[in-house]
């Protein structure tokens, strides 16, 4: 049996309880282990767990929220979008993190980095998604932010990408506010987007 301690010492520097092998990435949510990647002035990004799947259901299935996707998602596909993120955080060690509200407690979006494959190279992304009812005050921008300064401080990497489709333009003024600009268009998964882009400084 894999202990809790094992894969919280080997992720996220708790005290170790007990030996034993790896634990899989669900495992986390059957020990009730919630790992917090970082925290902001109103926000906590932690990794999602399956008990989310109502909450996110709230925003992936709203065809408002998902009008510059293919189509909201039904219930299968919100579950299925979590697992998604559970095995990048196991495989990429980043997905997309759940964004709690710390004055609430309440689970009201999504913002993390994602290792894609664009025109033959993996690249980091900073993605985000926000319950409609909380856009417009600045959230998703102070997530994105901390997604930036957290990727440049732990991937390596000199560059961080967000890819967004041309009608898309709340979520470009989020990449623009997150010090992005465009560095090129592609054809992604069949559809267009602006490749946003920013480049570590100091590097
Ligand atoms: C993309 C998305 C997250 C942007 O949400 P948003 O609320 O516009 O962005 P923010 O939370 O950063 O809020 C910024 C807005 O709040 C305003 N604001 C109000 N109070 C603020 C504060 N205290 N601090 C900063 N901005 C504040 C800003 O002026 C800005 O408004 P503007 O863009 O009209 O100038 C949201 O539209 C969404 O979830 N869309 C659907 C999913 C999606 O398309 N995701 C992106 C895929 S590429």
């Amino acid at each position: 049996m894999c202990g809790a301690g094992t894969l919280a010492r080997r992720r996220w520097s708790l005290p170790a309880k007990g030996g034993g092998q790896e634990c899989p990435p669900h495992t986390i949510a059957r020990l009730n282990l919630v790992a917090r990647i970082l925290e902001t002035d109103r926000l906590i990004l932690r990794e999602f767990l399956p008990q989310d799947a109502d909450a996110l259901a709230l925003l992936l299935s709203d065809p408002e929220t998902m009008r510059h996707y293919p189509a909201p998602m039904d219930r299968a596909g919100v579950e299925q979008w979590i697992e998604r993120n559970l095995r990048r955080y196991a495989e990429d060690g980043v997905g997309l993190w759940a964004m709690v509200l710390k004055a609430t407690g309440e689970m009201i979006g999504d913002c993390g980095i994602i290792r894609q494959h664009v025109e033959g190279e993996y690249l980091y992304e900073i993605g985000y998604h926000l319950r409609r009812d909380h856009w417009g005050k600045g959230l998703a921008t102070e997530a994105a932010v901390a997604c930036r300064e957290w990727g440049f401080a732990h991937l390596g990497v000199s560059r961080l990408i967000s890819l967004i489709r041309p009608q898309n333009l709340p979520s470009q003024r989020v990449a623009e506010r997150n010090r992005m600009t465009i560095w090129k268009e592609v054809d992604w998964r069949g559809l267009r987007h602006y490749v946003y882009a920013v480049e570590r400084t100091g590097a």
